[in-house]
């Protein structure tokens, strides 16, 4: 898990933050222990906006993984920066009930189940029938 948080340190290295100078660095490792990084990517159109976690799963989906055991999310607060709504969304619906590590640049801050994060998800499920 380590790497995993050290990747996301790096990541969170080239944010592209200019407008709120809030730097996001996520990690996300497959099940076959393939590290995918992402960073935060914002935009003067600020809902265009990008989080470092879905950048991440992006990233990853487009190089071909489906199956993902954990992501490290690593912002610079002494409390944990957990993922926001759309993110959490995002990570259960291609990442199932991953292990979401949260740390800063010196100490992991938290580490929940994405389940704990998003009781009661919508998800592809609810689509088949009535
Ligand atoms: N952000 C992330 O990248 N991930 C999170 O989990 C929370 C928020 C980014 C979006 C925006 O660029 C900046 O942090 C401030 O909201």
């Amino acid at each position: 898990m380590t790497a995993l948080i050290k990747a996301a340190r790096e990541a969170r290295e080239r944010a592209v933050a200019p407008f709120s100078g809030f730097k996001v660095g996520a990690a996300l490792q497959t099940t076959g222990g393939t590290i995918v990084t992402g960073c935060n990517v914002e935009n003067a159109s600020y809902g265009l906006t990008m989080c470092a976690e879905r950048v991440a799963m992006f990233k990853a989906l487009s190089e071909g993984h489906r199956d993902f055991a954990a992501v490290a999310v690593v912002s610079d607060t002494a409390s944990p920066t957990p993922p926001c709504g759309a993110c959490r969304q995002v990570l259960w619906e291609f990442g199932g009930d991953l292990e979401v590590v949260l740390a800063n640049l010196t100490c992991e801050t938290g580490r929940f189940r994405l389940s704990q994060l998003l009781p009661l998800p919508f998800d592809a499920r609810l689509l088949g029938g009535k």
